[in-house]
């Protein structure tokens, strides 16, 4: 049954950038955009580079191994050669914590 978690604080992640967190066997890109929170799988759907370690340009992560471009919101791929989405992931704020749904 899906839960929320406890990940990170909100002053450990600046605006525009974003953490990889590891909860529950899963690796997890936490973004900061403007002030809110997103989460989406860190694996790219490619080969498996790191999101988290990506370019952010407006909503969009680029893939640092090979370019693919992911929605950060939605987890939507938009650009190749990722061939499929990520999850992307539920998140909440209680207080100066960030929560994700695993
Ligand atoms: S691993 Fe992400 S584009 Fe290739």
């Amino acid at each position: 049954m899906a839960k929320f978690i406890k990940v990170a604080k909100k002053s450990e992640i600046a605006e525009q950038s974003a953490k990889c967190i590891e909860v529950e066997d899963k690796r997890i890109a936490l973004f900061n955009l403007g002030g809110e929170f997103y989460a989406i799988d860190d694996t790219c759907t490619h080969r498996g580079g790191p999101l988290s370690e990506g370019t952010i340009e407006g909503e969009e992560v680029e893939c640092p191994w090979h370019g693919a471009h992911f929605n950060i919101k939605s987890g939507t791929v938009t650009n190749p050669p990722a061939p499929t989405d990520v999850t992307k992931y539920n998140v909440r704020l209680t207080g100066d914590d960030i929560e994700i749904e695993v």
